[in-house]
């Protein structure tokens, strides 16, 4: 089972997915136009492997890893069948070793690096399962498989490894996801954060943001390394990524994003067996940079598309369908690719900790969450964020639904937060969403008994909540000084709101008319806090406070109601 083989005269690739009796079902991962019976089948007895080597940074390959550069150098815009070339190998880089003769080495031990571009430094690792002395070292200019390390059992380590897809790689230990994966935009950081090494599920209709979303991750994120999986969507939107990615820049170095991005690219019209070992493909490349000791954020659009590909596969197998024609281990396959993720111990003597955190994109017909793909994908995921059409058709961008969405890294991140943004940053966040809660419910309310039966404090409460959706949970990815948000800033504009709104009770307490307060310059320069850039936010923020503690107390005593 999951041996792969070559097919046909025109050899293309294609792995035994069943074997019964004296019969084997081979799936075949190419266009298989013009194969015919009594073509011959030469078994390669291995299962399907990705080559992890340098290469793979700033590199776009197909759903079985062929680089499609490359192949579109030698066989034209349409990809010839069944050829096959040493991927990654016809390339010479500089070796540094970092090991001598006589050292004892192990798995995970890095022997070396090779500079892979200005940004990364690719480290080469003892392949998992190996260890020994060495004998030999080499360095300076290597081609392909040449060794650069010789055992002392002369056995040889290359820069390249081959690993099978479908087995994550070894590390030493698991360890608590106890540090976000910050991502610069307000509602995810602060509201429902992601776990360095956990996973997020981004579930949308058409046009709700998923492709943004990701996209805007990849730029913004903290991580070192991104690999993006553009699963099956329609043919031009990978075309979209295939222009647009390279262009993007990194906006922490000014660098192009591609010099630490592996894309990995599907079209709906690449065969469907590609399209479902490629997120496969694209976890195993993300745990080998992981095992680095890398930060890694693996990226998929979509994950729905991918189950499209394994109901086809399972349907031309006439295997017994599940729900709406999925195959009943749906949910298995899928835990099989969202265990991939996760914060590791790397192999290896040097104390190296590597992660990789999963962001999925789902696509549900109609926006319907009840789905098989949604409803799987929800019973593994650690962070959902839930896009929403009506948000988004009201342009409320990023269209996340704050009531729907959810964190479970929440209380093991609680520490984090409080030690590295401010003691009270927890306290802010839980006073945000009990307002945007009590918001909710008021706006119930108010449809039965109108807005003018509301009391005074009530009212302040919906009109705070209106403030956080406007100001906080609104973030364009268009607006230069707010697309990416530090978490100094993040805290502030909590501060701003609730001092806001704490001054603004106080002032009602005293008598004050909330009309004023509404319309008070302090309420219109808080609603503009967005366009403050980051850097500057702090010393604006406390200034505005100060503000606010002169205008809106004067209000109270000057102009009360009776
Ligand atoms: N964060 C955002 N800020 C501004 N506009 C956005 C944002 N997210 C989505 N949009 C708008 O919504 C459109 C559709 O987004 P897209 O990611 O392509 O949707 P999907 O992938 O879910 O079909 C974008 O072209 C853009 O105009
Ligand atoms: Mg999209």
């Amino acid at each position: 089972m999951h041996t792969t083989a070559f097919v046909g005269k025109d050899g293309l690739l294609g792995e035994i997915v069943r074997i019964q009796g004296e019969q084997a079902v081979l799936q075949v991962y190419e266009d298989t136009t013009g194969l015919s019976i009594g073509e011959e089948v030469i078994s390669h007895g291995r299962p399907l492997t990705v080559r992890l080597g340098p290469g793979l940074l700033s590199a776009v390959f197909d759903g079985i890893q062929r680089p499609l550069e490359l192949l579109r150098l030698k066989t034209g815009d349409f990809i010839k069948k069944g050829i096959s070339f040493d991927v990654l190998h016809d390339r010479t880089w500089e070796f540094i070793p970092g090991v001598k003769g006589g050292d004892a080495i192990e798995a995970g031990d890095i022997i070396g690096i090779v500079r892979e571009n200005e940004r990364i430094e690719h480290r080469i690792l003892v392949p998992p399962g190996r260890r020994g002395i060495v004998r030999e070292v080499r360095r300076g200019n290597i081609t392909g498989n040449e060794p650069v390390v010789i055992m002392e059992d002369r056995s040889a380590i290359s820069l390249y490894h081959d690993w099978p897809v479908r087995s994550p790689r070894p590390f030493k230990e698991k360890l608590t996801p106890d540090v976000p994966f910050l991502t610069g935009q307000r509602i995810f950081d602060t509201l429902f954060p992601v776990a360095d090494g956990g996973t997020a599920i981004v579930p949308g209709g058409f046009g709700t943001g998923k492709t943004i979303v990701e996209q805007t991750l990849a730029r913004f994120a903290k991580s070192d390394i991104i690999v993006y999986v553009g699963c099956g969507e329609r043919g031009n939107e990978m075309t979209e990524i295939l222009t647009d990615f390279p262009k993007l820049l990194d906006p922490s170095t000014g660098l192009p994003l591609s010099l630490r991005t592996v894309l990995i690219v599907n079209t709906s019209n690449m065969p469907v067996a590609a399209r479902e070992a490629s997120i496969f493909i694209g976890a195993t490349v993300a745990e080998y940079f992981r095992d680095m000791g890398y930060r890694v954020a693996l990226m998929t659009d979509s994950i729905s598309r991918w189950a499209e590909a394994l109901r086809e596969i399972s349907s031309r197998m006439e295997e017994m369908p599940g729900e709406e024609g999925y195959p009943p281990y749906l949910a298995t396959r899928l835990g099989n690719f969202y265990e991939r993720a996760g914060k590791v111990k790397c192999l290896g003597n040097q104390n190296r900790t590597g992660s990789v955190t999963i962001i999925s994109a789902v696509s549900p017909p109609g926006g319907d969450f009840s789905e098989p793909v949604t409803q799987a994908s929800l019973r593994v995921a650690g962070t959902l964020w839930a896009l929403d059409t009506d948000l988004a058709y009201r342009r409320h961008f990023p269209a996340v639904d704050w009531n729907k969405s959810f964190s479970l890294y929440y209380n093991s991140l609680k520490d984090w937060f409080s030690k590295e943004v401010a003691e009270d940053a927890v306290s802010l966040r839980d006073n945000i969403m009990s307002i945007l809660e009590r918001e909710g419910e008021l706006k119930e309310i108010v449809q039965v008994i109108g807005l003018e039966a509301l009391q005074d404090v009530d009212r302040l409460t919906m009109e705070t909540g209106r403030i956080i959706k406007e100001v906080f949970l609104r973030q364009s990815v268009f607006n230069e000084a707010d697309a990416f948000c530090t978490m100094e800033k993040q805290y502030w504009m909590m501060k701003g709101i609730i001092a806001f709104y704490n001054r603004a009770k106080d002032a009602l307490g005293r008598g004050a008319y909330l009309g004023k307060i509404i319309e008070s310059p302090q309420t219109a320069k808080l609603m503009r806090m967005q366009d403050i850039p980051s850097d500057k936010f702090k010393e604006r923020a406390v200034e505005m406070i100060r503000e606010m503690d002169a205008g809106l107390g004067g209000i109270a005593l000057g102009e009360g109601k009776t």
